[in-house]
Formats: structure tokens, C-alpha cells, sequence
């Protein structure tokens, strides 16, 4: 039995094209694989810390291979609490909004609190290399208001999926397929977009 890791990072629910795509792809994927475990984390109902004060110390305590102090210690259990849930995942999902070119701040919240030396990745100071540790698939779902497409003359703005797709390579998550729903300002061709997604969404998870 695989655990499936969905993270919806829209507040806008029922207007969320990012999530209707994704529950495409989960109710085709529970057909699939009945027996599979799916962890739904929306990113808006969590109440991630703020990632400062002895949070923040204990990580450069931990990179600087020094013993981090008792209040460190404290702070990084819930770093660690979050990591666990992340990191108990096979295969993950992510739906995410384009904001302001990027991804939204929970997403970006929630990644800074997750990616941590000794959890998320590793560096061996002999080779001077980082290694990812988490291990897994991974499909990227994708909204945008407008379209970035190659050849739109747009792409140099699009940092929403390099933004996605380099963190999860820096963590060792390198298998990734990404559904793309783009131009969901774009009155009726957006529905029509949605559809298309949904429908590829529903290919991919069969087989995911
Ligand atoms: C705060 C905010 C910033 C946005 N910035 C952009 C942007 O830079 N480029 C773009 O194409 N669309 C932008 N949009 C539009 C969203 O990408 C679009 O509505 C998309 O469908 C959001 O995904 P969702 O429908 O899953 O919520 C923005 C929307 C919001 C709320």
C-alpha cells in the first residue's frame, strides 16, 4: 500500500481550477488504487510556524555541525513533525496557483519550514556536493491566469514551476509530470482548458 501526499496550496476552494484538476486526478487515481492511503494537506488550513528565533538558530546550528541549545532542540520538533508527514509520502501531488509569477506564500511558507539539513537534503563538505533525501513521484498541477507557454513570448516569466520543480530536484524528487491549466482568466476558453487538464489529470493518475 502507497501513501499519496496531495498539498493544495488555493484558498479559492470551489473557484480553484488548480483544484479541480487535482480532484480529477485523485478520484481517478482512488479508482486505481483502492488500496492506497491519501493525505490531503491544504496548506490554508495548516498553521505552519514562523520560521525565526530558535527554529531558525537550531537549522544553522545543525549546518555549522554544532549541538543546538535546549530551546533549539524544542523548536525543531515541530520542523521535524511537519518533515515526517511530508517525507511518509511515496508519491506526492501538488496544485498550485501562479501569484505574482511565483508560487503562492503558503506554498513557499511551508517549503522553507520542510527543507532541512539532515531531513529534506544533505552536504558532504569532502565533495562539496548537496544530496536530496526524499524519495519519491511527483505531479505538479498548474494554474495560471495567463499562458507562458514556450513560444508565447511569456515564458521568462513563469517562475512558478522552476520555483517548484528545482526545490523538489534540490530534495532528491526528480520524477515529476507536470498538468498545465493556463489562461483561467480567459472567460470560456478557461473552462474548456480545465476540462482538458482534468482529463489529462484523469490519464495520469491511472497510471501514477
Ligand atoms: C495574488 C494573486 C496573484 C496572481 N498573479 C498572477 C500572475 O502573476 N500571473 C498570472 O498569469 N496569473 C496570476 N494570478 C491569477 C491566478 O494565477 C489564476 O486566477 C489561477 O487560476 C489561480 O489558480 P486557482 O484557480 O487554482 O486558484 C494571480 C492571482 C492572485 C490571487
Amino acid at each position: 500500500m502507497a501513501t499519496l501526499l496531495y498539498i493544495e496550496s488555493s484558498p479559492r476552494k470551489q473557484r480553484s481550477h488548480s483544484i479541480k484538476v487535482a480532484e480529477a486526478f485523485l478520484a481517478s487515481y482512488r479508482r486505481a488504487h483502492p488500496d492506497d492511503r491519501i493525505d490531503r494537506l491544504d496548506l490554508w488550513q495548516e498553521s505552519l510556524p514562523r520560521f525565526d528565533g530558535d527554529m531558525l538558530n537550531a537549522k544553522y546550528s545543525i549546518m555549522h555541525g554544532e549541538n543546538p541549545s535546549a530551546a533549539e532542540r524544542t523548536a525543531w520538533t515541530e520542523v521535524e513533525r511537519l518533515f515526517k508527514r511530508f517525507d511518509a509520502a511515496d508519491k506526492y501531488v501538488f496544485s498550485v496557483p501562479m501569484w505574482n509569477f511565483g508560487l503562492p506564500y503558503v506554498l513557499k511558507h511551508y517549503i522553507d519550514v520542510i527543507t532541512q539539513p539532515g531531513l529534506a537534503w544533505s552536504f558532504d563538505p569532502a565533495s562539496g556536493s548537496y544530496s536530496g533525501l526524499v524519495h519519491g513521484k511527483v505531479t505538479a498541477i498548474y494554474a495560471s491566469g495567463g499562458a507562458y507557454h514556450a513560444g508565447s513570448g511569456a515564458e521568462a516569466f513563469d517562475l512558478q514551476k522552476p520555483a517548484l520543480e528545482n526545490w523538489l530536484a534540490f530534495i532528491g524528487l526528480t520524477d515529476i509530470t507536470r498538468i498545465v491549466v493556463a489562461g483561467t482568466l480567459a472567460g470560456p476558453a478557461a473552462a474548456k482548458a480545465t476540462d482538458d487538464a482534468s482529463a489529462e489529470a484523469a490519464r495520469v493518475a491511472a497510471g501514477f
